[in-house]
């Protein structure tokens, strides 16, 4: 069975590593390594803030990380400048180790902006892209809306990686650079909102009084699955 074999560890910047970095506290991003027991592989979602630590719990696991996967190109998720902060990221997890960053189409140059990477580190990608890493079966879905190029990922038809498109009880924000509302509502209500009530919900940040939660729960509590027409929630977020 792929579940017992599946790999899956939630990382809160500031708590379980970047413990040191009181802005990395503040900003509370969850980043997720996922991969196979088995074949000992993984890959890193959204490695920032302290890469070498990242690296070394997936090493103390038993390990290797083969790919680093990017829900969207903020500097928190990906490294860079944050408000004049210098964000370790990506281009840090290159010089440790050789693989490639999974990127959205769309996302792919705001990222080499962002991070200074080239477009041979990049490995791009479109919506329904699946990537096997030993029997685990991630597919990218992408969800624009808080950026152009956001994306989720579906772990085995289960989990579901959600950035900063979906919050336990909250969304990303829509009016940052890049950011379009009615791409948002498409996302939430036509794309994760239609995966099974029982899907287990991993975001980008540790925003609300719990970690997780799952598809069902957070269209019963969730405010912004609840809007009922794109007309109520242009008004809502404009
Ligand atoms: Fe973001």
């Amino acid at each position: 069975m792929s579940g017992d074999r599946l790999y899956f560890r939630q990382l809160r910047a500031g708590r379980d590593f970047a413990r040191v970095n009181p802005i990395a506290a503040q900003m509370v991003n969850f980043v997720y390594l996922i991969g196979d027991r088995q074949s000992g592989e993984c890959l890193i979602v959204d490695p920032a803030w302290d890469v070498d630590g990242l690296l070394e719990i997936a090493e103390r696991d038993g390990m290797t990380v083969v790919g680093a996967l990017a829900t969207h190109y903020h500097p928190d998720h990906v490294g860079g400048d944050l408000f004049g902060f210098d964000v370790q990221g990506v281009a840090r997890l290159l010089e440790r180790v050789g693989v490639k960053v999974h990127v959205h189409r769309e996302e792919a140059d705001g990222l080499k902006k962002i991070t200074g990477l080239s477009e041979s580190d990049l490995a791009r990608h479109d919506s329904g892209d699946i990537l096997e890493i030993g029997q685990q079966r991630i597919e990218f879905i992408h969800t624009p809306g808080h950026t152009p190029g956001s994306q989720c990922f579906l772990v085995n038809g289960e989990r579901l990686v959600s950035g900063d498109t979906l919050f336990v009880r909250g969304c990303g924000r829509v009016d940052l650079p890049g950011g379009d509302p009615e791409k948002m509502y498409e996302s939430l209500t036509q794309k994760l909102a239609k995966l099974p009530d029982e899907t287990i919900l991993y975001p980008g940040h540790d925003y609300a009084d719990k970690p997780t939660s799952t598809i069902g729960e957070e269209k019963q509590n969730n405010y912004y699955l609840r809007i009922k027409s794109l007309d109520e929630w242009l008004r809502l977020m404009r």
